[in-house]
């Protein structure tokens, strides 16, 4: 009886050191899956406000080089940098503190698209058509804080790889989802082999936070075609969720 006892005694504290040892492993995978969540979200971050915003800086300042010294044309490109260089500061401090992208804090997604799209417009010289359709309506923070950030990207791929004649930007409010479309009709790509020369993570970034939401990416493109970039989220209600 004894015996018994002591065997099955012995037995518990295996389990229960077995327990102790599997929820030791459990807090530490939670605890990596929450490091590398954050790492991803810092790195969205950084690539869609400074690294966006440094690229775009870059290219005021080698097209100012490259005006053989037209003054006014010198001026125009530096000017563009300056105000770019502000606007990623304030995005960056923006997302330090975890508020929302600067254009949607002062107006909501159609006006804070056309204002992206006519801004990208007019640094790259390239026109852009921005049409809405459907019911819009306000949604989650984090609904038009993603498609902003997708459309941004987009517009800036366009412009740094596409050689594009003309944009087109379309926001659809269905019932249940919203869609963003940014077409260009430029050089297209290999999707299942971009060749970014620098390990680009515009594609990847934007794939993340569609993701994230439940959406949907798909990138409709090939070499000579031109470049389609759609995204499709819930249309969440603004302040439905925190
Ligand atoms: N609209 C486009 N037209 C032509 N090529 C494109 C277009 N968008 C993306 N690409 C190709 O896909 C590659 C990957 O794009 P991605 O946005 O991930 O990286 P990147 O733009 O090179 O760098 P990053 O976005 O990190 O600054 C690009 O380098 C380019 O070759
Ligand atoms: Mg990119």
């Amino acid at each position: 009886m004894i015996a018994e006892l002591e065997e099955s005694g012995a037995k518990l504290a295996a389990l229960a050191e077995e327990n102790a040892g599997l929820q030791a492993q459990l807090l530490t995978q939670a605890r990596e899956a929450g490091v590398l969540a954050e790492r991803q979200r810092l790195a969205r971050e950084i690539h869609d406000t400074i690294a966006q915003g440094l690229t775009a800086i870059l290219t005021q300042l080698e097209a100012a080089e490259g005006t053989a010294g037209d003054a006014g044309a010198v001026r125009a490109r530096l000017d563009a940098a300056r105000a770019m260089a502000k606007e990623s500061l304030t995005e960056a401090r923006r997302s330090v503190q975890a508020l929302r992208p600067a254009p949607l804090h002062e107006a909501q997604l159609p006006a804070a698209l056309r204002e992206v799209a006519a801004a990208w417009s007019r640094s790259t010289g390239v026109p852009v058509a921005v049409s809405v359709t459907g019911d819009s309506r306000p949604l989650h923070v984090e609904v038009e804080s993603t498609l902003l950030r997708v459309a941004q990207e987009a517009l800036a791929n366009a412009g740094k790889h596409a050689g594009a004649a003309r944009v087109g930007l379309t926001l659809s409010y269905m019932e249940d989802v919203v869609a963003l479309d940014v077409r260009d009709d430029g050089r297209g790509f290999d999707p299942a082999n971009p060749g970014a020369t620098d390990g680009g993570f515009g594609l990847v970034a934007m794939r993340q936070r569609v993701t994230r939401l439940a959406g949907d990416l798909t990138i409709e493109t090939a070499p000579g075609q031109g470049t389609g970039v759609s995204a499709t989220v819930p249309a969440i209600p603004a302040g439905s969720v925190s």
